[in-house]
């Protein structure tokens, strides 16, 4: 089993991105998940989950229980091997002290024979005290779901320690691709976090095609891209699609050694309307869209309803998953394009803008 330290204020939303780097993902406390499989290189390219380590155990989220769970645990490491620890207070909510969880924790690993080497260890011991509500999931049909783990111990609310050795950790190298920052820049840009999430999900990977039929600067596309898929932008002006490939040569043709290890994905960018993509049926793996937002774009041929509606049609002909990011629910439209709706996320941004994800296959 791992143990999965999400980031971001949404876990549902981390968690269905971890899916597409770890098996069985289960939220357990605020902040965390277990998963029964890993694919490392795969955690590196997240952004929502922060590291997956090997789980040594869980217990309460207080100090003298993590070191009676430590002290009694079987720890497989060679005992030539030098280890530090590193706890975390997810949210700040236990009020635990980190440096002392730090500390105490690391003289159990000295008791039990280990050195400390805190700069450079060959061993991570990860230390997660988090407490509060399970956040609600939602089911296919945007309701509240059934919780997860929280049910069975007959209530929302969770609190945990778990202790795992570090196994793999995300790149954090969002900020040097903020939207600002790229060669091709236009506002209404999807920031690169958001933009990795929803690539993971609609499934970028090494040999799968992504395709944006709506790409405006690429921002979807070069996190696919990054991530090792291939992908394939339209927008339906010159100036975007141009725009778009400047950013995609900047960031995916590069010599630059990986940061993720895989390397980066093939694209193709050209103009054209996503509602009449020219791609033959079954062409790509995922599709991802943002689609635009009523009061921002300037949308020549199509209502807004119709532009995505039709969107949506041509998704479906083309791709077998879909994650579309938008300022409303378009679940009808959705299911009305053939498409079946797994998950649902919505976000309050800001007072008058929440901000929906569907997943779709
Ligand atoms: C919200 S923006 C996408 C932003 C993009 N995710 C980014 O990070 O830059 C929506 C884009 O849809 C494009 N668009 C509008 N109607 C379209 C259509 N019929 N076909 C293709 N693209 C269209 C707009 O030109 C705009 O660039």
């Amino acid at each position: 089993m791992y143990l999965l330290e999400l980031g971001g204020e949404d876990d549902a939303f981390a968690a269905c991105e971890a899916k597409s780097a770890a098996t069985d993902v289960r939220r357990i406390a605020p902040g965390l998940a277990v998963a029964r499989g890993i694919v490392p290189e795969r955690v590196r390219g997240l952004a929502y989950t922060h590291r997956a380590s090997e789980l040594l155990g869980r217990t309460d989220a207080d100090l003298e229980s993590a070191q009676a769970l430590l002290e009694a645990a079987s720890i497989d490491r060679d005992r030539d091997a030098t280890v530090a620890v590193r706890a975390t207070d997810v949210h700040g909510a236990t009020g635990i002290s980190t440096e002392r969880a730090e500390r105490e924790l690391g003289q159990v690993l000295v008791d039990r024979g280990f050195s400390v080497d805190l700069e450079d260890p060959d061993h991570l011991l990860r230390v997660a005290f988090s407490d509060g509500r399970l956040e609600e999931p939602m089911n296919a049909a945007g309701e509240p779901a059934a919780r997860d783990e929280a049910d069975a111990r007959g209530g929302d609310r969770a609190a945990v320690c778990a202790l795992g050795w570090l196994e793999a950790e995300s790149v954090r190298d969002f900020g040097t691709r903020a939207p600002t920052d790229k060669p091709f820049f236009q506002p209404g840009s999807m920031d690169p976090l958001l933009a990795r999430a929803v690539a993971n999900v609609a499934g970028a990977r090494p040999g799968r095609t992504i395709l944006d039929p709506m790409c405006g600067t690429g921002g979807v596309l070069v996190e696919a891209g990054l991530v090792g898929a291939d992908v394939i932008g339209t927008d339906a002006q010159w100036k975007m699609a141009n725009g778009a490939r400047t950013n995609l040569e900047h960031f995916l043709d590069t010599d630059a050694p990986s940061p993720t290890g895989v390397d980066r994905g093939a694209w193709h960018v050209g103009r054209g309307d996503a509602t009449r993509l020219p791609l033959a049926d079954d062409a790509v793996d995922g599709v991802v869209f943002d689609a635009p937002y009523g009061r921002q774009s300037k949308i020549d041929t199509h209502r807004l309803e119709d532009l995505v509606a039709g969107a949506l049609a041509e998704a479906r002909r083309v791709g077998s998953r879909a994650v579309v990011v938008a300022d409303r629910s378009w679940r009808t439209e959705a299911r009305a394009a053939g498409w079946e709706l797994v998950a649902s996320f919505e976000r309050r941004v800001h007072r008058s803008l929440t901000r929906y994800v569907l997943v779709l296959e």
